[in-house]
């Protein structure tokens, strides 16, 4: 049996949780292979809401295993805060397995984060300010903390006295805050580790022994493609590898075994925080995408900028990631527009680009070359199948499909986990 990965294709919150959560039953793993509590997935069961950020959602499904991989990094109060709250609801998690090779976020770095955030000005990101980019910068200059560490607290001393000697200058020299102790580091990160322990194992080895004996894994993704630091509108991006590459590299499954890689994509275009956003709607068409699919973000409650569908990013996720299907989320909110727009290429300074422009600032300027596609009115949230659509949204369906490079497999009419249209079954 195979490996799988769910990928965002657009930049973030495009369902990622919700499809995960409906393929649960479905798989023996999910795991969490980049980013940490900066992600933000909401899913509805029933009458009751979750909001996951550093567990993968397959939490929620009893008997199957979640996994927190090595590519994670890891806010150890955050993460007893989402189980304890998880477990007060009812939600077993006791199978929970984490990578003792994902860092830890310490205090310093979240310092940091916030700090550097105020100091670019308007320059900034607009991160999350959860120490997410300076955690995945330590870990590549090698002054990180694996979680590994914390269980032999003369080597977590060291390792916190070598990084401090940095991170204080910086901290106290260059911004004027206050400097970190080695002790209350050490005391902070230590406080964890008993509950932590039975937890923390070889998580690739555990998840390579599961395929051989047949299992499936699937590998859920924070963020999206057009956030990661690779492939994404840099620098505003986030700081880990949020396409299918970071789900191999991320959780120590080699390419070979992953043979479906599932894209998440909206029926149209979001995105939190700072950077280019070629279709952003500054009108009232934005303001009513965002009032009906109640785009605030999970994690910082930032309402998230809105716009109509772009394929040319879709395209380019299908590329990058190798997408074998995507699943079209949140029709539903587009139901009751006259139009419905969608960008087919861009203008960049009179010349047509049918593809991501490869220069920043050429995409920074992308003007959408828009395609109207005539709206529907009929309320779409119980729709069962593909038939059950209005002929407008078939046709808005398969003209989005033709355009994004991989066939539409499921299709997004609601919040809940039933509200879904699966036209090619996923798995
Ligand atoms: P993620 O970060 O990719 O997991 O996405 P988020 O959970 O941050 O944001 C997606 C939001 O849309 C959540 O509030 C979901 O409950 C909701 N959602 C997901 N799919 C659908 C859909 O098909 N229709 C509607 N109306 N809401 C959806
Ligand atoms: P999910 O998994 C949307 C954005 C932030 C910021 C940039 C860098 O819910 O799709 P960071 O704190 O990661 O250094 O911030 O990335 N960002 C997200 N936007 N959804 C997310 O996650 C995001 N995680 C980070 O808003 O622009
Ligand atoms: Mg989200």
């Amino acid at each position: 049996m195979p490996a799988i990965a769910i990928i965002g294709a657009q930049w973030g919150d495009e369902g990622k949780g919700k499809a995960t959560d409906l393929l649960g039953n479905r798989v023996d793993y999910v795991v969490k292979f980049n980013g940490g509590n900066n992600a933000g997935h909401t899913v509805v069961i029933g009458d009751q809401k979750y909001a996951l950020h550093l567990l993968p959602s397959g939490i929620l499904t009893p008997g199957c295993t979640p996994v927190i991989g090595n590519g994670v990094v890891v806010d150890l109060a955050v993460l007893f805060e989402e189980i304890d709250g998880l477990e007060a609801r009812g939600v077993d998690t006791s199978l929970l397995k984490v990578s003792a090779n994902a860092h830890v976020i310490a205090d310093y770095n979240r310092s940091l984060d916030k700090v550097t955030e105020r100091f670019l000005g308007s320059r900034r990101i607009g991160t999350t300010g959860r120490g997410i980019g300076p955690t995945y910068a330590d870990k590549m200059n090698r002054v990180g903390i694996p979680i590994q560490d914390i269980f032999d607290e003369k080597i977590l001393t060291q390792k916190v006295e070598g990084v401090l000697e940095l991170k204080n200058q910086i901290l106290t020299k260059i911004y004027n805050r206050r400097s970190a102790t080695v002790e209350q580091t050490v005391e902070e990160l230590l406080a964890f580790a008993e509950r932590l322990h039975p937890m923390v194992c070889d998580t690739g080895l555990l998840l390579n022994q599961a395929l051989d004996r047949g299992e499936t894994v699937l590998l859920e993704a924070g963020q999206a493609t057009l956030l990661d630091v690779d492939h994404g509108t840099y620098p505003f991006v986030t700081s880990s590898s949020a396409t299918a590459g970071g789900a191999c590299t991320g959780s120590g499954i080699p390419p070979m075994r992953m043979d479906q890689v599932i894209g998440i994509v909206k029926a149209y275009t979001t995105r939190v925080g700072e950077g280019p956003f070629p279709t952003e709607l500054s009108d009232d068409f934005g303001e009513h995408l965002r009032k009906v699919g109640a785009e605030y973000g999970t994690t910082t409650g930032r309402p998230r900028r809105c716009g109509w569908y772009d394929s040319v990013i879709a395209r380019y996720a299908a590329r990058v990631n190798g997408v074998t299907d995507f699943v079209l989320t949140k029709l539903d909110v587009l139901t009751g527009l006259e139009k419905v727009p969608v960008c087919v290429a861009y203008d960049v300074n009179g010349v047509r680009h049918d593809e991501m422009p490869v220069n920043q600032s050429d995409f920074h300027h992308a003007v959408p070359i828009y395609e109207d596609f005539p709206g529907w009115w009929e309320d779409i949230s119980a729709a069962k199948t593909f038939e059950d659509l209005p002929k407008n949204a078939k046709d808005y369906v398969l003209a989005v499909e033709k355009m994004s490079g991989a066939r539409i497999s499921a299709i997004g009419v609601g919040p809940d986990r039933d509200a879904t249209i699966v036209v090619h079954e996923l798995i």
